[in-house]
C-alpha cells in the first residue's frame, strides 16, 4: 500500500458554451502500484492546451472525447518514482500523456526521456514540444514562406503563434502578429522581434491590419477564426497559403449557434479567383518531421532566434480555472501547471 495520494481532476459534465468550474471534479485516489513492465510516474508539469475543449465535448471529432467521470486528458512531464520496466530508472524525467493528475502508471508506451541539462523540462510541453512542432510543421509544410513574403499569425504571443512568426523570420519572411492587448503586442514586437503587430481588440483592427500588410498577405497561419479571419481574408494575395491550425474563437460556441450570414459563396469565389490554398491539419500527421524539428528548434533556441514565454500556474487544483482563462485569452505564453 502506498502512503501517497493521487489527486485527479475528472470531467464532471460536458459544457455547452464556456466551461465552468462545475464541469470538473477534484478527487483523491490511492497511488497505484506498478506491475511488472510498468513505471509509476509523478507528474511535475501538466500542459493546458486549447484542444482539451474539444475533448470535453461529445461532438464527433478527430479524437475520442474524455468520458464523464474520467481523468481529463493532457500532456505531462513526469519523474519516474518506481520502475519495473527495463528501459526506465528511478529519477528519469519523461514526457508522457498522463492527464490532469499527480501520479500515473505507464507501460512505457509513448514515453520520451528528457535531458534536464539540455533545456528546462517544461519546454517539452511548449516550444520544444507539441505546440512548437505544430508551428514548424504547419508553417513549413503548408505555408511554405518565401523570403520577402508576408506571414500573418494570430494568438501571436502564445505557444504556437510565437513560434510561427519567429520561424517565418528565420526563413526570411516578414512576420506580422495579431495579439490581444498592449502588453502582449509589445512582447510580440519587442521581445520576439516580429516586424509588426496589431491588437485584435482595437476598434479599427481591420484597418490597422491592412496598414501593417502593405503588400497583402502571402501566408496566413490560422489559429483563431472569427473576426480575425474576416479581417485577414480580403488581404490574401493570389496564391496565398492558409494552414488552418485552430479556431479558438469558436471553441466555446453553443451547439447549433449560427454566427450570422452565409459567407461561403464569397469565400469560395475568392478561393477560386485568387488560387488560394486553404488546408487544415492536425500536427500528428507530420510526425515523421519530429526529429528534424527537435534538431532545428534546439539550434534556433541556442542561437537566440527562437524565444519562448511560459505562463506557469502553481497547483493542480488551479488547472480548471487556468484552462477556462486560456479560452478567454488570459494566458500570456505557453500555459503549464506546476503539479509537483
Ligand atoms: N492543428 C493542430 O495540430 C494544433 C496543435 C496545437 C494547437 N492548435 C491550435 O493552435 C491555436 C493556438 O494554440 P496555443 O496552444 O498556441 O494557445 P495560446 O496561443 O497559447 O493561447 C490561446 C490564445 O488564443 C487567443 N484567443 C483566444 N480567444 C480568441 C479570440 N476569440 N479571438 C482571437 N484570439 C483569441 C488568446 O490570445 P490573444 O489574447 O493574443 O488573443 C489566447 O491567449 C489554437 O487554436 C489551438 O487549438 C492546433
Amino acid at each position: 500500500m502506498n502512503a501517497r495520494t493521487n489527486r485527479r481532476i475528472l470531467l464532471a459534465a460536458r459544457p455547452d458554451g464556456e466551461p465552468t468550474p462545475a464541469d470538473f471534479t477534484i478527487d483523491t485516489a490511492e497511488v497505484p502500484e506498478p506491475g511488472e513492465g510498468q513505471v509509476l510516474l509523478e507528474i511535475l508539469y501538466l500542459s493546458l492546451d486549447p484542444y482539451m475543449r474539444g475533448r470535453m465535448s461529445a461532438a464527433k471529432s478527430y479524437a475520442a472525447p474524455v468520458e464523464i467521470g474520467a481523468v481529463m486528458e493532457g500532456g505531462t512531464v513526469a519523474r519516474v518514482v518506481t520502475s519495473r520496466h527495463p528501459d526506465f530508472a528511478e529519477g528519469d524525467i519523461v514526457l508522457s500523456h498522463s492527464g490532469w493528475q499527480s501520479y500515473a502508471l505507464s507501460d512505457g508506451t509513448g514515453l520520451r526521456k528528457l535531458d534536464p541539462a539540455a533545456a528546462p523540462v517544461s519546454t517539452a510541453l511548449g516550444v520544444l514540444g507539441m505546440p512548437g512542432f505544430t508551428a514548424y510543421a504547419g508553417l513549413l509544410t503548408i505555408g511554405k514562406p518565401k523570403p520577402g513574403e508576408t506571414v500573418v499569425v494570430a494568438a501571436a504571443s502564445g505557444a504556437v503563434g510565437s513560434a510561427v512568426g519567429q520561424i517565418a523570420k528565420i526563413k526570411g519572411a516578414r512576420a506580422v502578429g495579431i495579439a490581444g492587448g498592449p502588453e502582449k503586442c509589445a512582447f510580440v514586437r519587442d521581445e520576439l522581434g516580429f516586424d509588426a503587430v496589431v491588437d485584435h481588440r482595437a476598434p479599427d483592427f481591420a484597418e490597422q491590419l491592412k496598414a501593417a500588410c502593405p503588400d497583402g498577405i502571402d501566408v496566413y497561419f490560422e489559429n483563431v477564426g472569427g473576426a480575425v479571419w474576416e479581417a485577414v481574408f480580403p488581404l490574401l494575395n493570389p496564391y496565398a497559403r492558409v494552414p488552418v491550425c485552430g479556431l479558438i474563437a469558436h471553441y466555446n460556441e453553443k451547439a447549433g449557434s449560427n454566427t450570422g450570414r452565409d459567407r461561403l459563396p464569397g469565400t469560395m469565389r475568392d478561393i477560386l479567383t485568387k488560387s488560394l490554398t486553404i488546408r487544415g491539419f492536425i500536427q500528428i500527421e507530420f510526425a515523421d518531421q519530429r526529429r528534424d524539428f527537435y534538431r532545428e528548434a534546439a539550434q534556433w533556441i541556442a542561437e537566440g532566434r527562437l524565444k519562448y514565454k511560459e505562463d506557469v500556474v502553481e497547483g493542480l487544483e488551479n488547472a480548471p480555472n487556468a484552462f477556462i482563462d486560456l479560452l478567454r485569452g488570459r494566458n500570456f505564453g505557453k500555459l503549464v501547471v506546476k503539479v509537483a
